[in-house]
């Protein structure tokens, strides 16, 4: 049994119908925020497998201690958390209490419940603005908003949790871009409002939802001058974690616990691909013309970010399948049967 805390969210649901797939069982721990019980009656749909949830909140520990101990959770993977990197800006206290403290909070549960196996989701924000590219994993670690200062200070409370108690089995995955949705079109991503990502945007232009999509800038030194980024199809990524599980359960199984340590991986195709480029392949997945508006930079952006996917090769046996025609397709797939995302 698997604890999956933002479950119910887009990175979470995805995870949720491979792990179930795979035999795993799985509880959802999800307080809805920035999601909907909805996705998660689709997870049962596709995959034939009973989701348990439970409505609960991270930064509320006697909730976890009661979920880890009724569901019998072996393992946690934890997605849960606010993600929007303007907002964190707005708000930073909001972006420390649900990220820093609902991760802390979690992590003293697990500790009561001598729960040791975490998964959990980081993001190539840590790197800041790349000094070297494709990024490594020891790539010097910055922060330029509260967002990804978040993401930061939870990796290092892993760390040091890790060296304080060497019977905890950590892996810190480090997302690229995550986009697309699962092949059946019941499940995707749908963000709330304006969606701040670019494939979600162009998704809801194709539809109609909006008119035109701004590129925000094309004098990068890149390709076309466009931002370039490694877009990593969800359901790639869904496997990297339960291939990352899967590691951790094996390094515990062998019972040698010194070879227990964070296993920080990044997770990404290896492959950038520009605004205007994906845009492209947008419009021959879906038949649909994308208009675009060239813009002013968007502030905080970086020229280019993409990964080196080495070590998610070596160390878990892992890597992306899926190229940008799959990702475009079946996001199509999915916001065209869905045009309002769960709310149909
Ligand atoms: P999402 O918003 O779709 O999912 C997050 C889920 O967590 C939602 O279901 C939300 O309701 C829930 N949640 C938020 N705060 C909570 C709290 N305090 N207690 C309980 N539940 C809570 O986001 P996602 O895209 O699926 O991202 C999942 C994780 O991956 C996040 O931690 C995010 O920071 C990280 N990440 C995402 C991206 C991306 O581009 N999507 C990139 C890198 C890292
Ligand atoms: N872009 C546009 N127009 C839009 C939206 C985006 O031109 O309407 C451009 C951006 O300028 C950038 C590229 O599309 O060049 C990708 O932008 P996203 O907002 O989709 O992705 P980012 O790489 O900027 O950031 C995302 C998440 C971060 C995370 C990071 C790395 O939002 O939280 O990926 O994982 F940290």
């Amino acid at each position: 049994m698997i604890l999956v805390t933002g479950g119910a969210g887009y990175i979470g649901s995805h995870t949720c119908v491979e792990l179930l797939n795979a035999g795993w069982e799985v509880v959802v721990f999800d307080n809805f925020s920035n999601s909907n019980p909805e996705a998660l009656a689709r997870v049962e749909r596709i995959t034939g497998r009973k989701v348990n949830w439970i409505a609960g909140d991270c930064r509320d520990r006697a909730a976890l201690v009661a979920a880890l101990q009724q569901s019998k959770a072996e393992a946690v993977i934890h997605f849960a958390g606010l993600k929007a990197v303007g907002e964190s800006v707005e708000k930073p206290l909001s972006y420390y209490d649900n990220n820093v403290i609902g991760t802390i909070r979690l992590l003293e549960a697990m500790q009561a419940c001598g729960v040791k196996k975490l998964v959990f989701s980081s993001s190539a924000t840590v790197y800041g603005d790349p000094v070297k590219l494709p990024l490594t994993e020891d790539h010097p670690l910055s922060a330029t908003n509260p967002y990804g200062r978040s993401k930061l200070m939870i990796e290092e409370i892993l760390r040091d949790l890790q060296r304080s108690d060497s019977s905890f089995g950590v892996s810190i995955l480090r997302y690229f871009n995550p986009v697309g949705a699962h092949t059946s079109g019941l499940i995707g991503e749908d963000p709330q409002g304006m969606p701040n990502n670019l494939m979600p945007f162009v998704s809801q232009v194709a539809v109609g939802r909006r008119e035109f999509l701004n590129v925000w800038g094309n004098d990068y030194p890149t390709i076309d001058g466009t931002g370039v980024r490694d877009y990593i199809h969800v359901m790639d990524l869904a496997l990297g974690h339960l291939k990352a599980l899967e590691t951790l359960e094996a390094i515990y199984n062998q019972q040698d616990r010194r070879f227990f340590q964070c296993l920080t991986v990044n997770l990404g195709t290896g492959q950038g691909y520009s605004v205007l480029e994906v845009v492209r392949a947008y419009e021959q997945a879906s038949g649909k013309s994308i208009p675009y508006r060239i813009a002013a930079r968007r502030p905080g952006d970086i020229a280019a970010c993409f990964a080196d996917p080495t070590r998610a090769i070596e160390l878990l046996g892992w890597r992306a399948k899926l190229g940008l025609p799959e990702m475009c397709a079946s996001s199509w797939h999915w916001q065209s049967a869905n045009p309002k995302g769960y709310q149909n």
